[in-house]
């Protein structure tokens, strides 16, 4: 039993960061970004994570044609939220007015959207007629600019869609890796503790040394989950579903580097023009990439209604998810 999408939103600060900009504050290039992961530019917010994610679940459900108050449940997924607590979306909740629905928050990095349509469709078996999914990241909150490796590659947006349930197909595979965690992390900075001597996290669990508060990230291991993760995922979904990912309408990958996409799609021998791909404009916004792109090309008619989709992700955790299911 699967889900239904009623309505897809998004939001894309208005910001404009070309690749250029950053040859001001490190040693880096336009042809270097653009040769090793696809990206030419990103959008950045000048504001609060809350308002893209404010933005974007108007859009949805602007297209899916209800009002806030339809809504039961308010999910977001976040690794940039403006505040440890309370959740992005019961900040949204508040903003938007949706006073019928319950809200709170998943943190499964990139791969949030595809655990988010899950734990929706859940919920949604169990009884709620709508549910508000968000995912709206602020990477520039803690992306290192001092670190090229990494700064490169981040933008910020937002994108939603609105759901209820369908007697539909849906079939999801994921999978996490926690051996893989010190890979790719952002640790809050430490708070001075009066009552104890105040250990670093990094020297007591093995994490390498990392300026608190931003993403660090080992580029090589991460790419060699990435591009084994991906085709795993879109292989064991379409299998539950029961169909060959040949038989997919589109493919709706993470946006972190455009090599990891195509090489993961050459092992499933699926081809780049049935592969929703907006890196080059967007960047890696996390959680908020697939549903930004899901969105895009909704608008453009590219994605229509019958088809087969899927939305494949991988992140921090490490972890992963592909969700195969109807537009
Ligand atoms: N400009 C110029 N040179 C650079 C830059 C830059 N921006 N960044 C790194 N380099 C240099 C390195 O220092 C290195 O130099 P050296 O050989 O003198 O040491 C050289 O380029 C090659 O570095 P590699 O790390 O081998 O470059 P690679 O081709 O692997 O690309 C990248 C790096 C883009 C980070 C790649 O590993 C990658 O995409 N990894 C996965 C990223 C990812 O998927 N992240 C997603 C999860 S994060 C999230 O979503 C929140």
């Amino acid at each position: 039993m699967g889900i239904r999408i009623l309505g897809t939103g998004s939001f894309v600060p208005d910001r404009v960061v070309e690749n250029e900009e950053f040859t001001r504050y490190v040693d880096t290039s336009d042809e270097w970004i653009v040769k090793h992961s696809g990206i030419s530019r990103r959008r950045i917010h000048d504001g609060a994570n809350f308002e893209m994610a404010v933005a974007a679940a108007g859009r949805a459900l602007e297209s899916a044609g209800l009002s806030p108050l339809d809504i039961d449940l308010i999910l977001c997924t976040t690794v940039t939220s403006d505040y440890a607590s309370p959740s992005l979306a019961c900040i949204v909740q508040g903003r938007i007015g949706a006073e019928n629905a319950l809200a709170l928050d998943i943190n499964a990095a990139c791969a949030g959207f595809v655990f988010g349509l899950d734990m929706a469709r859940l919920y949604l078996h169990d009884g709620m007629r709508r549910v508000l999914l968000i995912s709206s990241e602020k990477l520039s909150q803690i992306t290192n600019y001092a670190d090229r490796s990494t700064c490169v590659l981040f933008g910020d947006g937002a994108g939603a869609v609105v759901l209820e349930k369908s007697d539909r197909p849906f079939a999801a595979a994921f999978g996490a890796d926690g051996t893989g965690a010190h890979t790719l992390f952002a640790r809050f900075p430490e708070n001075e503790v009066p009552f104890v001597r105040t250990r670093s996290t990094a020297s007591c669990d093995g994490f390498p040394e990392a300026k608190p508060g931003t993403l660090y990230m080992d580029g090589q291991k991460v790419y060699k989950f990435a591009v084994t993760a991906m085709p795993k995922a879109v292989r064991e979904a379409c299998a539950k579903y029961g169909i060959e990912p040949a038989a997919l309408d589109w493919l709706i990958p993470h946006q972190a580097n455009i090599r990891i996409i195509q090489t993961a799609n050459s092992a499933l021998k699926f081809p780049m023009e049935k592969t929703i791909c907006n890196i080059a404009e967007r960047a890696n916004s996390s959680s908020a990439c697939i549903p930004i792109a899901l969105d895009e090309a909704v608008r453009d008619g590219r994605i229509r209604r019958g088809q087969t989709l899927c939305a494949v992700g991988f992140g921090a955790g490490l972890v992963y998810g592909g969700a195969v299911f109807e537009y």
